[in-house]
Formats: structure tokens, sequence, C-alpha cells
């Protein structure tokens, strides 16, 4: 192995503790057997739709043929590490109906920001807490099912994690989005630079919280170009100066960047201090980035046109319609997968696989492994 590979974010704290697990191939895979994901919508697999409002139709007809609780035409970017980690996509917990969750859950809830207040109820502390209440409820049911009677009725044994993959599991974090809108809409731009330190102190009291429940392996997200949504844009065009080549809003995605130090910094802090721990720092920003600063020779059409819902000085909602002086607004679009953005605010499916084929094989990670091998600090 290249010991470059190693030197990125965490720099000479990874050198000094050279604990990487060799084999004559190269780095070890993980074969994790589950994912817990804390997250927004980028990463809601089902429960703002099962918990508060339903996600209808058009969305999920590119993949799952129905609205399957994901703001997408198809599959979202957990959706693929799901399927690279060869694991079933991940049952929200807040979704009763049909839920599996032998091999992980999903925590993440639409519009949920990490600080307390905000679009959403459910807060990264919340779906903590969610979480360690899922673990200790799960533990005391597999343990007093027997193992062999698979039951007529649920509770079944097999839809239940094994609590001994909890301190095995990758535990998958897409979160700081809704803070920074949420300050973009009701406050100043200062004021949502200045909340930053606060924002990511509740970020790291987050993760302290699960090391103390065993979790060890982290994957973090950082945030995406929000002055590059469609929405941002639209709401924007009015001050052109504010607005880079590729039309996102330039004062935004500065303070998106300047989260993203933060959290950089953050995370590599909370490597130092959680032994045994291995963080993954993942630049999602630079990979949306350079897919919207390059949609034409992707194969997309321009990344300000999106496909579902629609804005005419006002937003109709993805699923919804509205006849304005006789021209209908809100029809979806017929070809999904050449849009970048699903709705102006979601990427559309193939956006959000463009994306995971160049996060999930470690080139924009620090330390540079892949989701599959991201247990190799521990
Ligand atoms: C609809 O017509 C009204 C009256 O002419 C006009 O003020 C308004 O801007 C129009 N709206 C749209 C979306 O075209
Ligand atoms: C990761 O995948 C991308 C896109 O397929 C490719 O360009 C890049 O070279 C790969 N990087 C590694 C480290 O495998």
């Amino acid at each position: 192995m290249d010991p470059l590979r190693l030197i990125c974010v965490f720099g000479l704290l990874v050198l000094a503790q050279p604990r990487v697990v060799m084999d004559g191939t190269g780095l070890q895979k993980c074969g994790f057997q589950a994912i817990y994901n804390f997250g927004d919508s980028n990463s809601d697999t089902g429960a703002i739709s099962a918990a508060l409002s339903e996600v209808t139709s058009p969305n999920g007809e590119t993949f799952f043929g129905h609205p399957s609780g994901r703001a997408c035409d198809g599959r979202l970017i957990i959706d693929f590490i799901a399927e690279r980690l060869k694991l079933p996509y991940l049952s929200a917990y807040l979704d009763s109906v049909g839920a599996d969750f032998r091999h992980g859950a999903n925590f993440a809830t639409g519009g949920s920001s990490i600080r307390l207040g905000g679009y959403s109820p459910f807060h990264l502390g919340i779906q903590i807490s969610q979480f360690i209440q899922f673990k200790a409820r799960t533990t005391a049911l597999y343990n007093q099912l027997s193992p062999s009677d698979p039951g007529k009725i649920p509770p079944f044994k097999s839809n239940l994690p094994r609590p001994a993959d909890f301190s095995r599991a990758i535990y998958t974090f897409d979160i700081g989005q809704n803070d920074l809108a949420y300050g973009f809409q009701h406050t100043t731009e200062e004021q949502v630079r200045k909340s930053i330190p606060d924002i990511l102190n509740q970020f790291a009291e987050a993760v302290h919280r699960l090391y103390e429940e065993e979790a060890r392996i982290f994957w973090v997200h950082n945030t995406g170009p929000l002055g590059c949504l469609p929405y941002s844009y639209l709401y924007h065009n009015s001050n052109p100066g504010n607005l880079d080549q590729n039309r996102c809003v330039k004062s935004q995605n500065e303070i998106a960047q300047e989260f993203n130090r933060q959290l950089k910094n953050k995370v590599s802090q909370l490597s130092t201090q959680l032994p045994h721990s291995a963080f993954t720092y993942v630049d999602v920003y630079s990979v949306k980035y350079q897919l919207i600063s390059t949609a034409r020779s992707q194969g997309f059409i321009d990344p300000m046109n999106f496909c579902c819902g629609s804005f005419y000085g006002v937003h109709i909602d993805c699923g919804k319609k509205a006849i304005v002086n006789g021209t209908v607004y809100g029809n979806p679009c017929g070809h999904p997968s050449m849009h970048i953005s699903w709705d102006g605010i979601h990427y559309s499916e193939a956006a959000n696989l463009w994306v995971a084929n160049r996060i999930l094989n470690g080139s924009h990670s620090c330390p540079a492994f892949s989701v599959e091998e991201a247990c190799q600090l521990v």
C-alpha cells in the first residue's frame, strides 16, 4: 500500500498510529453487517414520509416504480452505499410498515438539522436518542426470542439486528445542510457563519454519544454546494453579482465551504479523542460541484433545470400542479436521468449515482479508504 494514502486530513496523527491491518493483497475489507445512518432528506429512505408528510408520486418512478419514501426519482447515495456493502436498502426507523432492521436502520429524516429548531422536529440529538432506544430495545428483544422459532407474527428474530454487530457497524452521516439553509432563510449570512462552531459542537456531542454506545467506525459526508441548488439560484438570481460562472450563489457556497473546513477539523479532533475509532471524512462538496460545472460533458442538461415541481415565482412542490393564466406548472419531465436536480432541492438518481461512483471508492476521502475499507484504523 502506498503510505501516502494515509496522509491527508489526519496527517501526522495517522502516521503516528499505524494500526492498519494488512494482508498480502493490501487493505482488509471490513465485512460490515450493518449500517446506521443519520441525516436529512439527502439520505431519508422513508422516515418523514411515514411520520409527517407523504412523499408522493412521481417520486420513486425511475427505480422503485412507486413512491419509496425518498425525495428522488430513484436511489440515494445511502442506497448505493448499501449496494456496495452488499446489504439491503435501509429501513427507516420511523416507518413501522414492513421494516427489516437486521442490517441496520436509518434515522435520517427529511428537513433535519444538527441543531434543535429548524425545519424538522427530528434534529440530530433526537436521531441519536432514537438510536440508543432502538439499540436497547432490539437487543432485549433479540435475547428474549428463541433462535429457532420463526413465529407467525412480528417481531421476528431475523428482522432484528444481531447485538454483536453494533460495535462493528458503519455509522454514516450526511447532515448540516439544513442548519445552513434554515439560517440563510431566517438570519443573515454573517449569523450563519458565526453559528458554525456551535453546530459542529453539537455534531461532536452526537458522535460522543454514539461512541459511548460502542460505535467505532464513522463515515462522514461533508455538506454539498447549497448555493448550486436550483432553488438557491431562483431565489437569488436578482443579484447576479452574487452568482459564480455556474450560476451558484457564491456567498452560500463560501459558507458551506467554511462549514466543511471546520467539520474536517472537528472530525480530525474526534479521531484523536476517541481511541480505537476510525473516521472517514468524505468530500461530497467537491464531487457535486464538479458535476455541476461539467454537467453537459457528463450527459446532463442545464443544472439549474429540474425535473419535478416548478417555479413561476411561486414554488410548486414535486407531485403538485398549478394552473396559472392557463399554463400548467408542475408536470414532471420525461427524462429524469438527464437532470442533475430532481425537484430543485434534491438530486436525481442519475446524479446520486455519479456522485456515489466517485466518493465510495475513497478517491475523495480522508483517509483515502473506500467505504468497504473504512474500518482500517480501528
Ligand atoms: C398571470 O396574470 C396576471 C394578470 O395578468 C399577472 O399579473 C401574473 O404575473 C401572471 N402570472 C404568471 C405566472 O404568468
Ligand atoms: C474512483 O472512481 C472514479 C470514477 O469511476 C475514478 O475516476 C477514480 O480513479 C477511482 N479512484 C480510485 C482510488 O479507485
